[in-house]
């Protein structure tokens, strides 16, 4: 029996060879990412493999023969967007009919958005979820063939289909998704609904990818998981992250690894110490605390309080005293008082992160935070959300220009808008532009950290 991979690139060269023929070129396709970092693994894996369909790709709608987004529904504003970009194709699918429109990922999960685009989108093509990513091929194969709009949402899946081709944005460095799903239920949060449960790749599996894209010339990647720090618990043989992280670092050629996201409850002392001794592991650490109440927290169902938090970030500090921290934070909780707020911005203080993100709840459909009691009024949500930004970059910009003056190792990604300024990345995650030329993209250098603009830096490469 062929496996589920040759299946969809047999799809592959089909789809390849029915769009050449109706179009008597090479097809154009345009992808959109919204959301997570994981969400934008995915739509590469996507751009890959409609770039094995012989696609090239576009940078406008409107130049484009396919039109592919990827979606995302953590909060309302996501959603409003895609909807907004659907009205835009609406006109210019009037213009070009034989357009094709797919969408995928998260908010596709949701049967209330399925209905509404089954009504009043009838011009899109294809549906899909986050469960049959791998189908893709096999879906717009039927969606070139047949005439009608083509939906295919699946409720969760064990399988995890490896090896598709991806499309990589930096040929130097990448995520790796080592986990899908999410089991934790925060109580504000729509992911474990739309992505599944937890599952986690079987660890030869992504050494055997990461050794690959070491091959392929990739030295630095980021793990990628809703909370990293469970992973492995229900595989067949269990493995930890830390002991994960270990074998990784051994594989030859890789520089700097990263990964992303860390729940607090599941923070092990093992995982400290591996960061502590590891050579390759950067340190930077997003830790999300999303509120500093105690009893908002628990509301939260994040199984951790203000006390633990806090707790960590001394655990870490000792452990790697230069550690960068960067957390999320959400605004007007249901039942958020005045009080809880001031412990958030208590915690912020005690804290010293680097970053915080910062939203402001946005009611979720189906969350249990949906039907509590006491949402907090729009005025009062804005007025903390204000305050809290304000402390946020005031801390930021203080912790961010501990760095000012020294000398730093940097992996250049690019050349800066502004011609001769390149733009490269700290092991903290800390950006710095400095004159150079395009010769340096992928490569470590080091560089002076003249001056801390807030967020980022000015500098001067050294001789090498
Ligand atoms: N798995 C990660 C978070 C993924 S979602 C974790 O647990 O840390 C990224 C961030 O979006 C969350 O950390 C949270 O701060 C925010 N978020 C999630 N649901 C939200 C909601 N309903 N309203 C506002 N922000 C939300
Ligand atoms: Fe959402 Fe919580 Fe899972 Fe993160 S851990 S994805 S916030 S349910
Ligand atoms: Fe959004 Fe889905 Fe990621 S809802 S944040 S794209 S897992």
């Amino acid at each position: 029996m062929m496996d589920e991979k040759s299946i969809q690139m047999e799809y592959i060269n089909r789809c390849a060879a029915l769009l050449k023929e109706n179009l008597g070129r090479d097809p154009r396709f345009f992808i959109q990412n919204e959301g997570c970092q994981m969400n934008s693994l995915q739509t590469e894996t996507v751009a890959g493999m409609t770039e094995s369909m012989g696609a090239v790709r576009v940078m406008t709608e409107e130049e484009a023969d396919m039109v592919i987004y990827n979606t995302c529904t953590v909060r309302e504003n996501a959603n409003q967007k895609i909807y907004g970009h659907l009205g835009h194709l609406k006109s210019i699918k009037r213009q070009n009919p034989d357009l094709k429109i797919v969408l995928f990922g998260c908010m596709m999960q949701e049967q209330h958005v399925v209905e509404k685009i089954r009504k009043d989108y009838g011009f899109v093509d294809l549906v899909f979820g986050t469960h049959n990513i791998h189908k893709f091929p096999e879906l717009f194969y039927r969606t070139l063939t047949a005439n009608s709009q083509i939906i295919d949402i699946w409720q969760d899946t064990d399988e995890i289909v490896e090896g598709l081709p991806a499309s990589r944005k930096y040929k130097f460095k990448t995520g790796v998704n080592i986990m899908f799903g999410c089991n934790n239920f925060c109580s504000y949060c729509i992911v474990p609904y739309v992505r599944g449960r937890e599952k986690s790749r079987e660890p030869q599996a992504i050494l055997r990818e990461i050794e690959e894209l070491v091959e392929d010339g990739v030295t630095e990647v980021m793990l990628l998981g809703q909370n990293v720090n469970s992973y492995g618990k229900n595989l067949a043989v269990p493995v930890t992250f830390a002991q994960l992280l270990t074998e990784i670092e051994k594989i030859e050629g890789l520089k700097w690894i990263r990964f992303m996201t860390s729940h607090p409850k599941d923070l092990s002392d093992e995982l400290i110490d591996v960061m502590r001794t590891s050579k390759k592991i950067c340190h930077h650490l997003h830790l999300p605390m999303q509120s500093g109440s105690s009893s908002i927290l628990k509301k939260m169902n994040r199984h951790y309080d203000q006390e633990r938090y806090l707790d960590l970030v001394r655990k870490i500090r000792e452990a790697v005293p230069d550690i960068s921290l960067t957390t999320d934070i959400i605004v007007g909780f249901p039942g958020e008082t005045e009080e809880d707020f001031l412990d958030t911005l208590e915690v912020v203080r005690k804290s010293n992160f680097d970053t915080a993100f910062t939203f402001i709840y946005s009611r979720r459909t189906g969350t249990p935070a949906a039907s509590m009691e006491d949402q907090i009024p729009q005025e009062v949500v804005k007025d903390r959300f204000n305050r809290l930004l304000s402390l946020v970059q005031e801390k930021g910009r203080e912790n961010s220009a501990r760095f000012e003056g020294t000398i730093q190792e940097v992996l250049v990604e690019e050349e800066n808008r502004e011609k001769g300024l390149m733009t490269g990345r700290t092991q903290y995650n800390l950006l710095v532009h400095f004159p150079g030329n395009s010769s340096l993209i992928g490569r470590y250098v080091k560089v002076k950290l003249d001056t801390c603009r807030g967020f980022y830096y000015f500098g001067t490469l050294l001789a090498q």
